[in-house]
């Protein structure tokens, strides 16, 4: 599995606010919006393009044009904070829905709401802003995997190392784009030092 760490001082910045405790749910979702972007423009780094000619108000030069769109399917609830970014950034972009919530005691998830576009060879941008235990990645990845995705980039926040190991045992051909890579989970499962349960946090409750 390919983990991409984006190294750049504003998404270090970003990140540091969304820890930080006293972040209200309104910065909250400002930020993470932010740092969405920055996360999108990395996982697009690879997208394909051709070759075009443009004319300028000068001149006619070289330029690229996308060669498609890939699909964005964030991960109810979290995953929501992170979908306004990859619309603005890819404006035609097909959004699915998968809703998965992890169990208190079990940590498993448990699916409650599926609603995907055809996905047969597509490119699938997954949105979850914490890999944890993976879990709910790697069930995400089991319901896009029965539609024979050409590719699928997982987007997070904060990754635990127990999560990316999960993940690529189940899923070795995804990719991930993350912010960081912290130190573990505790005994709730929640990433150290991480930032909390996002989705509490993003939606203040
Ligand atoms: C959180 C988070 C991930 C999941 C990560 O969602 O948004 O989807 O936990 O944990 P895992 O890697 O151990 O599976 P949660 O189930 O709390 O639901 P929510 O987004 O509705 O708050
Ligand atoms: N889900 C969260 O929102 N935070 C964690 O630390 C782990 C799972």
């Amino acid at each position: 599995m390919t983990v991409t760490v984006v190294e750049h001082p504003l998404v270090a910045s970003l990140l540091t606010s969304l820890r930080d405790r006293t972040t209200p749910p309104s910065l909250f979702r400002l930020l993470t919006k932010r740092l969405a972007l920055a996360l999108a423009l990395e996982a697009t780094r690879t997208a394909a393009t051709t070759g075009c000619l443009v004319e300028t108000p000068l001149a006619t030069t070289e330029g690229r044009t996308l060669d498609g769109v890939p699909v964005a399917v964030p991960i109810l609830r979290a995953g929501l904070g992170m979908l306004e970014a990859v619309t603005e950034l890819l404006p035609d972009v097909a959004v699915g829905y998968i809703g998965l919530e992890r169990d208190h005691a079990t940590f498993q998830p448990t699916a409650y709401y599926s609603k995907l576009p055809p996905l047969q060879g597509t490119w699938v941008l997954l949105l979850d802003p914490m890999l944890a235990t993976g879990g709910s990645a790697a069930a995400a990845c089991d319901a896009l995997a029965l539609q024979h995705p050409g590719r699928i980039t997982l987007l997070s926040v904060v990754a635990a190392p127990e999560g990316l190991r999960h993940l690529g045992k189940r899923h070795p051909a995804v990719e991930v784009v993350t912010a960081a890579i912290d130190r573990g989970l505790d005994e709730h499962a929640y990433i150290v030092p991480g930032l909390g349960d996002f989705g509490d946090r993003l939606f203040g409750t």
